[in-house]
């Protein structure tokens, strides 16, 4: 990731696909399942929409962990002026070398972040700082249908990403003795109304800023080409929200 996709993703709300309701739903599912305060890693937070939202909807003190610090200095911002700064602590830290002790947490959270290690990584790894009967909740881009155009999958390919279907998650969360309290599907508006949309006036913007500068327009013409990927064949592939628990 360069410096012109920072550029476009720091001037988003978003920095992936999602919705508050989404965020509401999956906590709902396991509300009365969580000690009354409980503690709470947010994955890969961004800029944190869905921390504040996690801060406004439980009384828990919640980690907000992130690589890239302009995301972190935001959420501090928006956590002190609406009042939840002494339960958002950010941290700047790489989750491929997390810096907490075996069973920190009664919560991992990760809206669209879990791709960064992969999901068997990271189901295999978060499990350990669970603490007994803690829970899971992530979001993840999976295989909507089985009968998907090959354009689509030699898209992904060619990203690195490696897709998996609802059922081969729900499958290996199982071999890593996770328990599925629920799944959904982000509704397509998850993409569109603060993701996708935003992006569109802040890459015109930019585009005129570094204009003859072809790093920077093959940096834009790439996240356009994935929000073309998205509105063309939305109804085969989609963000899923897995609500898993360990006993
Ligand atoms: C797709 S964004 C999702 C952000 C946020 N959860 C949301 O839904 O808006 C992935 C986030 O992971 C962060 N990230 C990327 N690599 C990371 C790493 N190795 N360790 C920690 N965070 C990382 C990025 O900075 C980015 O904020």
């Amino acid at each position: 990731m360069n410096t012109y996709f920072y550029e476009v993703f720091e001037n988003i709300p978003r920095q992936g696909p999602g919705l508050n309701s989404s965020t509401r739903h999956a906590f709902e599912c396991i509300k009365s399942d969580l000690p009354d305060e409980p503690v709470i890693l947010d994955m890969g937070c961004g800029k944190g929409v869905q921390t504040l939202e996690l801060a406004k909807i439980s009384s828990g003190t919640i980690t907000a962990l992130d690589n890239h610090q302009y995301f972190l200095d935001v959420l501090t911002k928006e956590a002190e002026q609406k009042g939840y700064d002494n339960r958002i602590r950010t941290l700047n830290a790489d989750m491929n070398k997390l810096p907490f002790d075996r069973k920190s947490f009664d919560l991992i959270w990760s809206e669209g972040a879990v791709f960064i290690i992969g999901i068997k990584e990271g189901l295999k790894k978060w499990r350990s700082l669970l603490k007994q009967g803690g829970f899971l909740v992530l979001s993840d881009l999976v295989w909507l249908s089985n009968n998907r155009p090959d354009n689509l999958t030699r898209y992904f390919e060619e990203e690195c990403m490696y897709v998996l279907t609802i059922e081969q998650v729900l499958q290996e969360a199982s071999q890593n003795g996770y328990t599925c309290v629920d799944h959904f599907t982000l509704p397509l508006e998850g993409w569109t109304r603060e993701y996708i949309q935003p992006q569109e006036h802040v890459i015109e913007k930019l585009r005129k800023k570094y204009t003859g500068n072809s790093e920077a327009r093959e940096t834009f013409d790439s996240i356009e080409k994935e929000r073309d990927i998205v509105m063309k064949y939305n109804e085969y592939f989609g963000y899923e929200f897995f609500i898993l628990k360990i006993e």
